[in-house]
């Protein structure tokens, strides 16, 4: 892991900053580049014209880690008003949630009820969109899938997010394939030791285009798996709609993600080409974690900061 990732992972981990970083102009402004705004209502906004533009979007409020079942709740209640919201804005919009924001601190129990509340909520609107989960830290993995089964056992809305630089990845997807789920698949994007995953760009590049050819396979051979490609990665991209046209399966049977902001250009072309390209668009206050996360992605990004620091 390069020497600027890391410092800028366990300066997304350090509570000070959290508190101090939003007080500044420079950081708020480079915040704009990855989210319409702070409100549910920048975010509708933003999903109208990424549907006028032929793409959808998936909507994450933003906070992790909450130490109190009240506040979990509010969360839960939240992400029932936005899919409310959606339907009524007649918008096809789904939801991503951190289950650390449901509560999965405070009990496995509690996160799990306020899943399946939002799970149901999306049934009840009517609409067929998945619930996503979020994948956090190598330590919420096996709770976070346990999660998924338990709540995929009653609800077949529910989509998780799996993390190619992770070994256990691999026997993951083997497990779930079966289940004939919906998966995210990303790269990656929290702090991990080289006990748990791959320290090295190019192995993380290499298992995340096998993973994506065995999910390819899966739903070629008959499985019903909803194959997401989150990645912003536009020669992993080409790769896959190459083995995707190899397999003899058609831009159906795979879709792309990618988060607001970032690459707008690559996800107007996938729609342009007739692919699924959906949006994931965050909003809301507690921003800091997931934008110290988006600047250790891109060293750029970090100059990006700088200059409208210069700026000032
Ligand atoms: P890579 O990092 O190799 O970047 C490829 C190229 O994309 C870069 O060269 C650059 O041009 C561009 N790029 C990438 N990141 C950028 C950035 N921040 N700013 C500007 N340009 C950038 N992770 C996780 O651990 N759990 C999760 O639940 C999710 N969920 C999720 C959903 C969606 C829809 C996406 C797109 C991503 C996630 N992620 C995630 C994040 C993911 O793990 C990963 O950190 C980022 O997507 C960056 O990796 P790439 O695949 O884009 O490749």
């Amino acid at each position: 892991m390069g020497i600027m990732r890391s410092v800028l992972l366990a300066a997304a981990q350090n509570r000070w900053l959290k508190e101090q970083a939003p007080k500044y102009g420079f950081v708020r402004r480079t915040v704009k580049r990855f989210m319409p705004g702070e409100r549910l209502e920048d975010a509708l906004a933003a999903a109208k014209a990424l549907e006028a533009a032929g793409m959808g979007s998936v909507f994450t409020h933003l906070g992790e880690n909450v130490t109190d079942a009240a506040e979990a709740a509010a969360v839960e209640e939240h992400y029932e008003e936005v899919l409310r919201r959606v339907r009524e804005a007649g918008l096809g919009t789904e939801v991503s949630v951190k289950l650390t924001h449901l509560g999965l601190d405070l009990s496995a129990e509690l996160c799990r009820e306020n899943l399946e509340k939002i799970a149901l909520a999306a049934r009840q609107q009517g609409g067929r969109g998945t619930v996503w989960i979020d994948m956090e830290g190598s330590g919420y993995v096996d709770r976070t899938l346990d999660i998924f089964r338990r709540a995929r056992g009653g609800q077949e809305n529910v989509g998780v997010c799996l993390q190619a630089y992770l070994y256990r990845t691999s026997k993951d997807l083997d497990e779930l394939l079966p289940l004939e789920p919906a998966i995210r698949l990303v790269k990656g994007a929290y702090q991990e030791s080289a006990e748990v995953a791959y320290p090295r760009k190019q192995d993380v590049d290499a298992n995340y285009l096998d993973l994506a050819k065995r999910m390819l396979e899966a739903r070629r051979g008959g499985r019903k798996v909803r194959a997401a490609m989150a990645t912003h990665d536009a020669a992993l991209i080409r790769r896959i709609q190459e083995e995707s046209k190899r397999l003899g399966a058609g831009q159906r049977d795979c879709e792309f993600q990618m988060l607001y902001g970032i690459q707008s250009g690559e996800q107007r072309r996938l729609a342009r080409e007739g692919w699924k390209s959906v949006v994931l668009v965050a909003y809301g206050s507690h921003w800091y974690p997931w934008f110290m996360r988006r600047l250790a992605e891109r060293p750029a990004n970090v100059m990006f900061a700088l200059k409208n620091l210069a700026g000032n």
